[in-house]
């Protein structure tokens, strides 16, 4: 089984104006190119303006309208910037992706307090900021709101306990918010990808190939994601077919958190 280029038909995005952070590399950002194809207008936000700058060229060349801005998300004052300016720009906002995150190995015993709170303000804090600096903005008969998690969430996992506090913050969060902003027509979910072929956030939890193929044993589907597998779980949560799927965490995870597979015989 593998991904085609979009299982999906045509220019779904037409006429969406989508607002997405950490959307300059990796994951998020093959999500911001997957929208584009389908036609939408993207903003994109991340710390570094190299990244944006190159993105937003990327998803122009692809022929729709794109623009972005280098902002930090712990920062409320400049989310709500970018929101402001992304409305100026393209006049209205329906999607917004949280998606940003930060990842190192190291023990709870060994990491100091503002290592901990570094990735607790950039995952949950960044993804409470987003949130509610675009939501007086949002589209109030189709508003979407997609978060990435991921299996930390709901895990205990050796030398994360900083992101599987964060990611369990993200969980809950986007949960809440369904609940509150549900009323006003606005839908909100989070994905959780399990381990990424070719992403930074592998790079830094399975550096070595012997990480890498130890992984990929593990896992029920015996093989790593690709960006594409999350890309189309955005998608589809965009799309009508999810018109009545709201505070939901979509695992699109290979079967991570089912436990460890490695023992299971093939029949
Ligand atoms: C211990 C560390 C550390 C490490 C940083 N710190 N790296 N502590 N081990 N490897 C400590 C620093 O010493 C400092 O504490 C505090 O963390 C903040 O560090 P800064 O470098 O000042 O922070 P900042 O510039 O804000 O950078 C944030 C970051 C960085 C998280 C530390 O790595 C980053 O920018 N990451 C973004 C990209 C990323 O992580 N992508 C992967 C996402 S994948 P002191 O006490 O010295 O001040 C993912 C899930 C993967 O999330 C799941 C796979 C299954
Ligand atoms: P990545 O390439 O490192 O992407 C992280 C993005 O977030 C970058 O665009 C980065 O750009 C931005 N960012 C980081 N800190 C920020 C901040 N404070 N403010 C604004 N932007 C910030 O990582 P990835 O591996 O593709 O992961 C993407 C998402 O998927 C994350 O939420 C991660 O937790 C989740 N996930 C990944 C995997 C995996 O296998 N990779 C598995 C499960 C979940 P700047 O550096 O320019 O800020």
């Amino acid at each position: 089984m593998s991904n085609t280029d979009t299982p999906f038909k045509d220019n779904l995005m037409a006429g969406k104006v989508c607002f997405l952070s950490g959307a300059t590399s990796g994951i998020n950002r093959q999500i911001a190119v997957r929208f584009a194809k389908q036609g939408a207008t993207i903003y994109v936000v991340s710390r570094s303006l190299d990244k944006v700058n190159d993105t937003v060229a990327e998803l122009e060349a692809l022929g729709i309208k794109a623009a972005g801005k280098n902002v930090d998300v712990r920062s409320y004052p400049d989310v709500e910037e970018a929101i402001n300016d992304c409305l100026e720009k393209f006049g209205q906002i329906d999607m917004v992706l949280a998606g940003q995150a930060g990842n190192f190995p190291a023990g709870a015993a060994q990491m100091s307090a503002n290592a901990f709170k570094s990735v607790i303000d950039i995952d949950l804090l960044g993804t409470f900021n987003v949130c509610r600096a675009a939501v007086e903005h949002l589209n109030r008969t189709d508003g979407n709101i997609i978060a990435i998690t991921a299996p930390q969430a709901t895990r205990p996992w050796l030398y994360q306990s900083h992101v599987c506090a964060a990611k369990a913050g993200v969980n809950m969060l986007i949960k809440c918010l369904a609940l509150e902003w549900g009323p006003s027509g606005i839908r909100v979910n989070a994905i959780s990808p399990g381990p990424i072929a070719d992403t930074e956030g592998m790079k830094r939890l399975a550096g070595t190939a012997e990480m890498l193929e130890q992984t990929t044993n593990s896992l029920a589907l015996r093989e790593l994601g690709t960006k594409d597998d999350i890309a189309d779980a955005a998608l589809w949560l965009c799309s009508p077919a999810a018109r009545y799927v709201t505070g939901t965490i979509i695992e699109v995870e290979g079967g991570t958190s089912l436990g460890d597979a490695s023992g299971a015989l093939k029949l």
